[in-house]
């Protein structure tokens, strides 16, 4: 900070700009290690994730918890056979909020049978990779996807019969 910014600062000031400066230094030492982990899309994705929320009457939902305890939901809305929107939520790591992301980008305008084709593959390929320890990450979004497709055919096939 600038001295003769400072030195027209009481004490009390001075204090939060010292702790104001300390938070920056801290919040860029973690992005810098996070860039070294994490790909510029993965990160993207991440701190501004897409189509996070809820539908309020939603034609297929799942809520799947994976492995590591952390659980993704997806809310779809189709019409006529075509995902026309989608919503997800995670209470789990910044990976699985961009993974949701991309699921719920990659299903938009697809058929329900062009939409089960989604994997982790391509998942991973669109964020350019995910550590080893992240790649489960991937698999419980497109599980989620996987369940809620699977819900919203239960539904359809009872109101059907
Ligand atoms: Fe649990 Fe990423 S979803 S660690």
């Amino acid at each position: 900070m600038d001295n003769r910014k400072r030195e027209g600062m009481n004490i009390e000031e001075r204090e939060f700009a010292d702790l104001d400066e300390l938070v920056g230094s801290i919040e860029e030492t973690i992005r810098k290690e996070e860039r070294e982990i994490y790909t510029e899309r993965t990160l993207a994705e991440a701190y501004n994730p897409k189509n996070v929320g809820e539908l309020d009457n939603p034609d297929g939902t799942a809520r799947v918890t994976g492995p590591c305890g952390d659980t993704v939901q997806i809310h779809l809305q189709v019409e006529d056979g075509r995902i026309v929107d989608s919503k997800f939520i995670t209470d789990g790591c910044g990976a699985s909020a961009a993974c949701g992301s991309v699921v719920t980008e990659l299903i938009r305008g697809k058929t329900i049978e062009e939409a089960i084709e989604v994997g982790d593959r391509d998942v991973l390929s669109i964020l350019g990779g995910l550590p080893e320890e992240n790649i489960h990450c991937a698999l419980l979004a497109v599980n989620t996807l996987k369940a809620a497709l699977e819900d919203y055919k239960n539904i359809n096939k009872k109101e059907g019969e």
